[in-house]
Order: C-alpha cells, then structure tokens, then sequence
C-alpha cells in the first residue's frame, strides 16, 4: 500500500507539516497550486480568500500527472480557510473523486479548525478516514514541538498502514 501526501499550501505551514511528513515515512508529495495565486499575503488576503470560501470558487490548478489508482492511502492536508478547506482542495475534490481509499486528514490553522474535517469528510465520503489532526501556524508558533507532532503522527500512521499489509 503506497502512501501519497496531497496538500495545498498559501504561506508555507502546511507545506512544513507535509514535507516533515514526507521525510518521515519516505512518501512522495503532490502540492497542488493555482495557477493564479491571490496576490496578497497583507491583511487582505482574509477578505480574497474568504470570499473564495464563502463563493465556492473553484481555481484552475496548474496541472499535475499523478496515477491515484497507484495509491491507496493518502494524506490530504490544508489551511483552514473562513472555518473550511482552502478553494484550491475545492477544486481538487471536484476533478478527483476517491473510493474505498484509506485517507489520514491534517491542517494548519491560525487558533480553530472549524468544521474543516467535517467539511472534508463530507466530500470524502465512501473512503475511509483514518485520523485527523490540526496544527497551529507552525511556522511561526512552537516549530520544533509542532514538528515533534508531526512526526509521530506520521510514524503512526505508517505503522496503521504496514499493520494492514
Ligand atoms: C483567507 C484566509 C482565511 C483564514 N481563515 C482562518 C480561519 O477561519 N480560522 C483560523 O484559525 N485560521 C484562518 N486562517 C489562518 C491560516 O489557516 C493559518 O495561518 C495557516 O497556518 C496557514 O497555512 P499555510 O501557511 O499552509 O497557508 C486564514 C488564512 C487565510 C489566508
């Protein structure tokens, strides 16, 4: 069972969290991006990116070649966004529906996750959540602990999965 890390990353806290994940376990990393970013990282990028949340926009991605089919255990992980998943997931989720896939949730937030696993779960349905686990801008907020965190949830992680073979 291959594990694929799918992430999507505005100012580099969920990257952090994927990449500590990837050098964990060994697993290769799909980052997804849009192929127009918002242009603001000051204070506006709440109001652009909420707008995107609340508005459902679904942004082109720049493309990817990825088999899922070669996969069966994925990691999903973004930034909460207005309490939800960032629109470049939304995007994601639309192109790319999963079955029967064992699928382990993580996200960085500024102080609440929201209902972004519920959400997440929602549009996941028919696959299988194994875990989820939040992360509080790591970046900037207790790096080596968050990353400590990190680890161990991905050794975990790993081991559920070896635990299936
Ligand atoms: C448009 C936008 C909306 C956000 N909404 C929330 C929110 O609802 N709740 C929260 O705790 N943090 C919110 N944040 C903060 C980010 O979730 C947090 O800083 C996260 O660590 C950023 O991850 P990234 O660096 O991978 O983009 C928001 C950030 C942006 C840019």
């Amino acid at each position: 069972m291959k594990p694929l890390i799918i992430f999507y990353s505005f100012e580099g806290n969920t990257k952090l969290i994927a990449e500590k994940i990837s050098q964990t376990i060994g697993a290769e990393v799909l980052e997804l991006k849009p192929k127009k970013e918002i242009k603001t990282k000051g204070f506006m990028k709440y109001f652009w990116g909420g707008k995107q949340v609340l508005t459902k926009v679904k942004p082109e991605l720049l493309p990817f070649d990825v088999n899922f089919d070669d996969y069966d255990f994925l990691f999903i992980g973004t930034p909460v966004w207005a309490g939800s998943y960032a629109p470049a997931l939304n995007s994601f989720f639309a192109d790319h529906k999963f079955s029967n896939k064992k699928i382990a949730l993580f996200c960085c937030h500024g102080g609440g996750k929201g209902k972004v696993f519920d959400k997440m779960k929602t549009v996941l349905e028919g696959n299988e959540i194994i875990s989820e686990i939040d992360f509080h801008d790591p970046k900037k907020k207790n790096t080596e602990a968050q990353l400590q965190k990190a680890e161990d949830w991905a050794k975990e992680m790993n081991d559920y999965q070896k635990s299936l073979l």
